[in-house]
């Protein structure tokens, strides 16, 4: 019997019009373009706006960008996955909401949450579905609205993070293509470093932790940075490694997009030149969940059937990791 491997066999991308400037952000904080340029890459971002509108806004119109151009039919979805970090809801699940105003009316769906990771974690989550032959259509989906964590008088945060939504969908294939391999970690010391301290269990909602304005992103950027680059770049040379890969057999490094320094230096590390490597952290900032399906939707058509992708992503938690996947399709 053929091994069923799971192929991503679409995308989908959806970002708001609004687009935050280093201008714009130079009369809410004490920074600059020059500054910011040259530390993240980071030139403008997008933000949602308007009232009532979460991160389900951005992930529906994300996902049906992806039926429009694949022309599927949503009822045949049998699981959507939102990836990400800030849901409408602490409960309610997003995925679930989202899979309802598609049409997905046969699937089930559910929100995960590994901050920046998400996404890469979600390709894991749906690869093993389909992998395991009991769904054949998964739609994985990862949207941020981060402006809505943000604390716009911070300028260590406010500069990197903006909003978007990227789709893509899993089926099986049964010529090899799609997930080839994963490597995924995670280090609960990495808390102390990123995180938003109440709102949750631990500290809940009161109006001592709203004043202390401890409903936002807080980072230690120096300690995150370090984290980020050493443990990044190890897990993807560990791809390469691992499947006695070089790097002429790459066509792609599609990494997290934090910062573009860390995208640097992982290229550096797995030996790919720049022109392999994806980028649009310039226009977007970090999405957080959807940086990786953003990279896919903008460089799909050129991409190929058979290009050798290497996934890595940093985040949160600290969660990390890195992917392998075979490109599924010519578009
Ligand atoms: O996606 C999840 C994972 N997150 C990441 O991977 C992000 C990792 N961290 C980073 O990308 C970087 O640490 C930042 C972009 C957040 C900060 O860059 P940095 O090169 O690490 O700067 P820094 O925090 O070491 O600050 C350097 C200097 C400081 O001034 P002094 O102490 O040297 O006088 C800061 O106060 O730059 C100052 N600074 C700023 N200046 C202008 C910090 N933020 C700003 C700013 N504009 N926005």
């Amino acid at each position: 019997m053929t091994k069923i491997t799971a192929a991503i066999t679409a995308v989908g991308k959806y970002v708001p019009e609004y687009v935050l400037t280093n201008k714009e952000l130079e009369s809410y904080v004490e920074t600059n373009d020059e500054w910011i340029t040259s530390r993240t890459g980071i030139k403008e971002r997008r933000i949602l706006k308007g009232e009532g509108l979460g991160t389900s806004f951005m992930a529906i119109k994300a996902s049906e960008d992806l039926i429009k151009k694949s022309n599927i039919d949503p009822k045949e979805i049998d699981l959507v996955i939102v990836a990400t970090a800030t849901p409408d809801l602490p409960i309610a699940s997003t995925a679930a909401y989202v899979a309802t105003e598609i049409g997905a009316t046969n699937a089930f769906g559910y929100d995960l949450q590994a901050a920046c990771s998400s996404f890469l974690y979600g390709m894991s989550t749906a690869s093993a579905y389909i992998a395991s032959g009991r769904y054949k259509k998964v739609l994985l989906i990862g949207a941020d609205k981060m402006s809505s964590i943000i604390d716009y008088s911070d300028r260590a945060t406010c500069i990197i993070f903006g909003d978007g939504a990227g789709a893509v969908l899993f089926e099986p294939n049964n010529e090899g293509l799609g997930l080839q391999d994963e490597y995924l970690r995670s280090d609960g010391i990495g808390r102390d470093f990123l995180r938003i301290e109440a709102g949750g269990s631990q500290m809940p909602t009161t109006a001592e932790t709203v004043a202390n304005k401890k409903h936002f992103v807080y980072q230690e950027g120096k300690t995150v940075f370090k984290y980020a680059v050493s443990n990044m770049a190890d897990v993807a040379e560990k791809m390469l490694t691992r499947n006695n890969l070089t790097e002429p057999d790459i066509q792609w490094l599609v990494a997290h997009q934090a910062n573009k320094r860390i995208i640097e230096a992982t290229a550096k590390r797995v030996g790919v030149p720049a022109e392999k490597v994806m980028i649009n952290i310039h226009k977007y900032g970090n999405t957080t969940s959807a940086t990786l399906p953003l990279l896919l939707a903008d460089y799909e058509s050129q991409l190929k059937k058979g290009d050798n992708l290497i996934f890595a992503a940093f985040g949160g938690g600290f969660t990390w990791g890195a992917a392998y996947l075979k490109w599924g399709y010519n578009s």
